[in-house]
This record gives C-alpha cells, structure tokens and sequence, in this order.
C-alpha cells in the first residue's frame, strides 16, 4: 500500500486539424491537445476498488481491481474507467472525483482524456505507455478498434505546437501554430457514441483494401485500380489521399501559408464526405456555410465524424460562433501528502 496520498491529474482532448481515419492504419495525422480537460481528483484506499464519481454523468463507478469485463460495467461511462483498471491492474485502490470541461460526443476526445488522466492519477506517466495503454482500454470497454490519435495527442500535447504524428512509427514532431491564427471548433448539433457509428466497420474496410494492395500508408493512388470493389476502393482512396494532405498541411502551416492548409482542410472534408462516407448532411451543411465566411481559411469534420465537430482555421476573431480552442500542454500529475 502506497500511502493515502492525495493526487490531482488532467488530461487534454484534442482536435484534429486534419488526418482523420489514417491512424489505424498506420498513416499521419496532425492534431493538437485544446485547452478543455478532464481531471481527477483523489486520493489511494485499503478497499480493492476503484470508486469515482462525477457530476457531469449519472450513478458511480465502482470497479473492483480484477474486473475481467470491463464491456459489462454499469453505467455505461463507467467502462471507461473499468477498462484502464483492466489493463493496469493498479496495487491499490482509488477513490476520487472527475471534472471536466471536453464536450462528450463531439469528436473532441472526451473518452481518451477522462481515460489518460485515470490512468497518470494511478501513477503512470510514460506518454506513449499511457497511450498504448488507453487504446486498449478503449477497445476492451467499448469493442471500438480505435486507432492510438486521441491518446497520444492527450499525453504528448504542447502548448503553441499541433503534432505531426506518424502513427506507424509513432514519432511526434511538434508543429508550431501561428499565433495570429483562430482554431474554432463549432457544434453540428449531433452527438454520437463511436460503438454505435460505422467506425468497426471502416476499420474492416480498410483491412480489406490492405489484402489487396499491402499498407495503405505505404500505397499511391496508381494501386487503387487493383481494388475492384467500389466502396473498398473508395476508401482507400480517401486514406491514401489523406496522408499527402497531411503532409502537405504540416509544410503550408510552417511555411505560413494559411491559404493552402485552409483548402486542404476543406478538400479533406469533401473526401471524408464522398469516399469514406463519414459525415453528415448537418456537417456537410456546417461546412460549406462556415468556409463561405471571408478570413475562414478551411473546415471540416473533426474526429471520426457521423456528427460531432466541425473544426476551422481562420483569421483571428471572425467566427462569433463555436469555441476557440488554444494548443495546448498534455497530460500531467501532481501529489499531495
Ligand atoms: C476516433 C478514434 C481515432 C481516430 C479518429 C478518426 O477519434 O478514436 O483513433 O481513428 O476517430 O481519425
């Protein structure tokens, strides 16, 4: 028993500014970790639980240190916390309490931060460890095969930097965001669970594609005639294509030139849109009036779509709608006591 210290963790979400539905194949994605969080709050018990509750969800958690379920915990949001018990198996228990200011089902991570800050308040910290740790818990409570985005970004987030991930080798190469620049995430209206969306099965789609073709990440669109399937081809298209949009936006935004990323963005949206057929006629309508705006660059989905939020690059102060959202600072812990 480690003591009855006290402990205080926070964990990011993130928004993604562009590169959605590579990571699980391997490919690139460039988010960054916004200013909204999920703490934990608690202190280690002699009782073999993890016990947490918040305001924002109904009931408690309570999951005992050898759960072997995690899929089965009620109430729902509490297989969250079930799953990083389950893939950590913490000495101790916990007992504590969850704020937190990420909208849930809005394609801002709001499951990956209360999972990360869990998983520092049990006192692990490694950002690629906790990450990998928390992708797996993410799939044994929900059975989402997600790819390792949302997490890495939650623990590996810097303030003023996106981060170019590659999600094969999992290197992080910090971006600098201009300062003059407006990242604004607005609202479709739609709120979305990703177990009950499509995503297991764009995951299938692309595994699909890859016996046909090899690693998407490693393919060109001259491969794509060799998918007969017209879906199967269709996404990996938009996978293929995606990568080069990333890479292309990570050298427009360092290079300055707002102009270019704004239309990759928008470009990535008509291609979530069309060939991976991820968005929504409210998103698509989001969209179009948002980029419609003068000092709006680009928008598009963020996330895994099927509702949630759009994401905008613009001129300082020309949206008076949505949230500004800041790059910031990932993961972290402190103890008391
Ligand atoms: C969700 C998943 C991520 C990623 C995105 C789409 O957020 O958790 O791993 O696949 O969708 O880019």
């Amino acid at each position: 028993m480690a003591g009855e210290r006290g402990v205080f963790a926070r964990a990011p979400g993130r928004v993604n500014l562009i590169g959605d539905h590579t990571d699980y194949t391997g490919g690139l994605v460039l988010p960054m970790a916004i200013d909204f969080d999920t703490a934990v709050r608690g202190r280690t018990i002699r009782e073999p639980v993890v016990r947490l509750r918040s305001k924002h969800f109904d009931g408690e958690a309570v999951i005992r240190l050898d759960e072997a379920d995690p899929s089965g915990v009620d109430p729902p949001w509490a297989r969250y916390v079930a799953g990083v018990v389950h893939e950590l198996r913490p000495a101790d228990g916990f007992e504590g309490e969850i704020t937190s200011t990420v909208p849930i089902g809005a394609g801002l991570s709001s499951s990956a931060a209360l999972q990360v800050a869990l998983t520092f308040a049990l006192g692990v910290t490694d950002p690629l460890a906790v990450a990998r740790l928390c992708q797996r818990a993410e799939f044994i409570a929900t059975g989402v095969p997600c790819g390792i985005m949302d997490q890495l970004t939650s623990t590996s987030g810097i303030a003023g930097y996106a981060l170019l991930i590659d999600c094969h080798s999992l290197d992080v190469v910090p971006v600098p965001m201009p300062d003059d620049l407006d990242v604004v995430v607005v609202h479709s209206g739609e709120q979305r669970t990703l177990a009950d969306t499509a995503y297991s099965q764009r995951v299938a789609e692309c595994a699909a594609a890859e016996e046909l073709i090899g690693a998407l990440r490693q393919s060109s669109a001259a491969d794509l005639a060799r998918i007969d399937d017209p879906v199967v081809r269709a996404r990996a298209r938009h996978v293929i294509s995606e990568t080069l949009r990333v890479r292309d936006f990570a050298a427009a935004l360092t290079a300055g030139d707002l102009r270019t990323a704004g239309e990759l963005m928008t470009a990535s949206h008509a291609s979530l849109r069309y060939d991976y057929e991820v968005s929504t006629p409210a998103l698509d309508a989001l969209v179009d009036r948002l980029t419609a705006k003068p000092g709006v660059h680009g928008a598009r989905v963020t996330g895994a779509g099927f509702g949630g939020c759009v994401v905008a690059l613009c001129e300082r102060g020309v949206l008076r709608e949505g949230r500004r959202v800041r790059p910031s600072g990932g993961a972290s812990v402190a103890f008391d006591g």
